[in-house]
C-alpha cells in the first residue's frame, strides 16, 4: 500500500518544516508523498529559492492563492485545496506552523474526513491578538495527530484535553533542515558577498503586525536599529511586509542612509543561515529565528511580549526584549554578558525519522 500523504506548504517559514518530512517520507517505500504548495508566499525570495535551496521539486499541486485580508487568504486556500483533495484524495495531510493556510487546509481536510496531522503543533503565546495563535488554536483543535517539538507543547495540548495517545514528541523540524543543508550554509560565505568580511555585525528580520504596522511601532524600532549601528553593523533583511511599510511611513529613507547599516531583499534559506551562524547576535520577531539561533547558541533579541516558543528562553538563547530596550541588549551582548543556553531535547536533526516512523505506526502497520 501507498500512503498518499500531501504535505501543504504555503510561506516562507513552512517550506523549512516540509523539506526534511518530504526527503525523508520519499526514501519509504510505503508512502507517497505529495508537495502541495498554497502560493500565500510568491515572490521568488520568499518561496522559490527557498524551495531550490532546500532541494524541493516543484509542487504536485500549486493553489496560487497569493495575499489578501485574513478572510480572503484562509477562505481562497480552502476553496482551491477542497478541489485538490476531491480530485486526488490523500490518506493523510500534514499542516505545519501557523499560517492561515495550515488553517485553512486542516479545516478542509477534517470536514473530508481526511486525518489531518499537524507538525509543530501545541505552540502558545497565549496572546489572541496575533492572528498565528488563532491558526494554531484551530489547527490543533480539530487535527487527529500532533506532532511535537518540544515538552512545553505537549503540556499544552493536554491541558487544552488532548489525549496523549494522539501526541508523538517528534522533536524540531527546523534543526533537521539545519543539519540537512550544513555543508551549502558553511560554503555559502554570505558574509564576503556582503562585503563584511572581517567585521562584527548583527542580522535584524522584523515583520509581525505588531512591529510593522503602525508608525508609532516602527519608528521607535528603526531609531533604534540606526543607534545599534553606531557600535556594531546592522544587516537587516527586509520582508516585503516591511518594506511596504517603511515607503508608507516615510522611514525608508532614514533606515538606508544610516552609518553602519546594510540593507538586503529576503535571503534565500542557505544566504540567511549563513549570515546568521556568523553573527554576533539576531534581533528578530520570527519564530523560526528564535529556535535556530537557540540550536547555534547565537544571542537573540526577540522583539515580542511572549513567545510561543519559551524553551528558546528556558534553554536557549533568546530573551524578549522591548523595543526600547535594543540598543542596551546589544551592548551586553558586545559585553560578553548573554548566556548561551543549550540545546533543548530533539533538536538534533532526526525529528523527520521520527515522524515517518510514527506514520508508519499509525497509518501502515
Ligand atoms: C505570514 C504568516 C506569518 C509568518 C510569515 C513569514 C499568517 C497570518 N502570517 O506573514 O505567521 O511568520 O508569513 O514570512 O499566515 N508579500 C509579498 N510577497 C510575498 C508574500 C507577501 O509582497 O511573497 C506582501 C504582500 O503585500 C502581503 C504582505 O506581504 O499582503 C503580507 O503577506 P502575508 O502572507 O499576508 O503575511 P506575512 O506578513 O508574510
Amino acid at each position: 500500500m501507498n500512503l498518499n500523504v500531501h504535505l501543504i506548504a504555503a510561506a516562507r517559514p513552512n517550506f523549512m518544516k516540509v523539506a526534511p518530512l518530504f526527503h525523508e517520507l520519499k526514501t519509504h517505500r510505503w508512502c507517497e508523498p505529495r508537495l502541495i504548495h498554497t502560493g500565500q508566499h510568491y515572490d521568488a525570495n520568499m518561496s522559490d529559492v527557498i524551495l531550490r535551496d532546500l532541494g524541493l521539486p516543484k509542487p504536485d499541486f500549486h493553489l496560487e492563492v497569493g495575499s489578501g485580508t485574513h478572510a480572503e487568504q484562509t477562505g481562497g486556500v480552502m476553496i482551491a485545496y477542497e478541489r485538490v483533495v476531491a480530485s486526488n484524495r490523500p490518506d493523510a495531510i500534514v499542516v505545519v506552523g501557523d499560517v492561515n493556510s495550515t488553517a485553512a487546509c486542516a479545516m478542509v481536510g477534517a470536514k473530508a474526513v481526511v486525518p489531518v496531522i499537524h507538525l509543530e503543533a501545541g505552540l502558545r503565546s497565549r496572546d489572541r491578538r496575533m492572528p498565528e495563535e488563532i491558526n494554531r488554536l484551530v489547527t490543533d483543535a480539530i487535527a487527529d495527530v500532533l506532532w511535537t517539538p518540544s515538552p512545553d507543547a505537549d503540556a499544552n495540548l493536554i491541558a487544552e484535553g488532548i489525549s496523549r495517545d494522539r501526541i508523538d514528541f517528534v522533536g524540531n523540524i527546523m534543526i533537521d533542515s539545519f543539519m540537512m543543508m550544513r555543508e551549502a550554509i558553511d560554503r555559502a560565505e554570505t558574509r564576503k558577498s556582503l562585503g563584511l568580511e572581517g567585521q562584527k555585525y548583527v542580522v535584524v528580520t522584523l515583520h509581525r503586525p505588531s512591529n510593522v504596522d503602525t508608525r508609532e511601532a516602527l519608528g521607535p524600532l528603526v531609531d533604534q536599529l540606526l543607534s545599534v549601528a553606531n557600535d556594531i553593523r546592522v544587516v537587516f533583511a527586509i520582508h516585503p511586509r516591511t518594506r511596504k511599510r517603511l515607503l508608507e511611513f516615510g522611514l525608508a529613507g532614514r533606515l538606508e542612509s544610516g552609518a553602519g547599516m546594510l540593507l538586503t531583499e529576503p535571503l534565500g534559506y542557505v544566504e540567511f543561515m549563513s549570515l546568521v551562524t556568523r553573527s554576533t547576535a539576531v534581533i528578530t520577531d520570527s519564530g523560526g529565528v528564535q529556535e535556530e539561533t537557540t540550536f547555534l547558541g547565537i544571542p537573540c533579541l526577540t522583539i515580542r511580549e511572549n513567545t510561543e516558543r519559551p524553551v528558546t528562553v528556558t534553554h536557549g538563547s533568546n530573551r524578549l526584549i522591548k523595543p526600547a530596550d535594543v540598543v542596551s541588549a546589544i551592548r551586553e551582548v558586545l559585553a560578553g554578558r548573554w548566556p548561551r543556553g543549550q540545546r533543548p531535547d530533539r533538536w538534533d536533526g532526526k525529528a523527520a525519522s521520527r515522524c515517518a516512523e510514527a506514520l508508519h505506526r499509525r497509518f501502515v502497520r
